[in-house]
């Protein structure tokens, strides 16, 4: 209790106490952090930049403050590059861009904050399908947080180039290679394609799942199996990436992934194979699927999946680490799910997101995600680094590019392909 006689001159018992009141009202809003992130993507076509604003404006409406960090570089590798640099200064973006393997790789290197405490408080566990939440954890507990599924193996095309050319989509490679030949034979490009190695990876790691099939594809492109990397399965991947270069056009080397799709749009050529983020440009540009655009799995009986995550990067100060805890929760919310993923081309990591307002390509990827999902074809895409670290992927795109891009047979591609991981594990 005051004495009067503590009063400081001037100052009344009654002042005094509204002047503490008012400090334990106050108290908490000063003390209160102020959430900021600065969020390391690659999110820069089209469609990309209308999804990532989705979050920022998520981010914002709920407090927070959003410096962009944009790395442009389809598959992320320049993105990675630019991280590291970042990280190696000592000073890290507060959120980045991560998936598969490499968030494990980088939590391992403590580099990491722990989200355990969010996915609690938000119950992800009952939210989000185990098989996409065990991407998230490291030893059981969250240090990242997903925004969606991509689907890689896609075959998207113009319609009216496929009816000029009296074919159809294809539902074999067999087909898919006569299409191409008509449509070639009637000068226009058959395969809108980049030549950029990640986007050599996407094509072939449909063509491992399609002509291999959903075991061969795990043996080779997960578990690393010398008979199945150098095997002859492998050598008629080989013949088809093959048949795939007589398909794309001379200026192919260093397109941009965006670029070939724009192709597809304006009937330049006739099919692109790449992941759902190619809708995602279709829609951007107002077409419309079924009539403007085509979209079919590439022939297999399996699904690639591609989640895109965001991990946050241990930092100090109470603004970031609440910017950091917000993001992680909006990220995995009902409403940011839905938005995102209708400008992005994926579908909802969680579950139970009401799908009535997308389309049937995005529903088609939800339907084989749980019928593929029974017959162990849901895989983890390698080119897109959901299945293997960073030194086995590696090693198996530059074999992949370099076949790609000279006449190395398809049985000294195999070989090639065997030997780079042997050295690289
Ligand atoms: C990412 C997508 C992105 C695409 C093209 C993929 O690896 O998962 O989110 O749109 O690369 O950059």
């Amino acid at each position: 209790m005051i004495h009067p006689k503590q009063l400081f001159p001037g100052q009344t018992l009654r002042g005094i106490l509204i002047a503490a009141v008012a400090s334990l009202v106050l108290a908490p809003s000063l003390s209160k952090a102020e959430p900021k992130v600065e969020v390391l993507h690659w999110w820069t076509s089209g469609g990309e930049s209308k999804a990532v604003k989705a979050l920022m404006d998520e981010f914002s409406s709920n407090g927070g403050t959003w410096t962009d960090m944009p790395v442009a570089g389809g598959g992320g590798d320049a993105a990675m590059t630019a991280l590291k640099a970042r990280v190696l200064s000592g000073n890290p973006p507060t959120a980045v861009q991560l998936k598969g393997p490499s968030i494990q790789e980088w939590a391992e290197e403590g580099a990491l904050g722990d989200l355990d405490d969010v996915g609690k408080a938000e119950n992800w566990d009952a939210l989000l399908p185990p098989q996409i939440a065990n991407h998230m954890k490291l030893k059981g507990r969250y240090v990242a947080a997903p925004v969606n599924v991509h689907r890689v193996d896609w075959i998207w095309a113009n319609p009216e180039v496929l009816a000029r050319a009296g074919v159809s989509m294809p539902a074999t490679w067999d087909e898919f290679n006569a299409a191409a030949d008509k449509i070639k034979a009637m000068g226009i490009t058959p395969l809108a394609h980049g030549g950029q190695s990640w986007q050599d990876a996407t094509v072939f790691e449909t063509v491992v799942l399609g002509i291999g099939g959903n075991d061969f594809y795990k043996r080779a492109l997960i578990d690393l199996d010398m008979s199945a990397l150098d095997s002859p399965t492998m050598v008629k991947v080989f013949d088809q990436m093959r048949r795939m270069r007589g398909y794309v056009d001379d200026n192919f080397s260093g397109r941009d992934w965006n670029l070939a799709t724009a192709m597809v749009m304006n009937g330049e050529a006739a099919f692109q194979i790449m992941g759902d983020w190619a809708k995602g440009e279709f829609l951007a540009a107002g077409k419309k699927p079924g009539t403007d655009f085509l979209c079919s799995p590439t022939p297999g009986k399996g699904y690639l999946y591609n989640v895109d995550s965001f991990a946050m990067f241990d930092v100090k100060g109470d603004d970031n680490v609440a910017g950091q805890k917000l993001l992680a929760k909006l990220i995995v919310g009902e409403n940011f799910q839905k938005v995102f993923n209708l400008y992005k081309g994926s579908i909802p990591a969680r579950l139970g997101v009401d799908m009535s307002e997308f389309e049937y390509c995005a529903h088609r990827s939800a339907y084989d995600m749980e019928v593929t999902a029974k017959i162990g074809g849901l895989l983890p895409s390698y080119a897109h680094g959901m299945a293997l670290r960073g030194a086995q992927a590696g090693a198996i795109t530059d074999v992949v590019t370099k076949h790609f891009n000279s006449n190395m047979s398809s049985a000294d591609a195999a070989k090639a392909l065997a030997k780079a991981v042997k050295q690289s594990l």
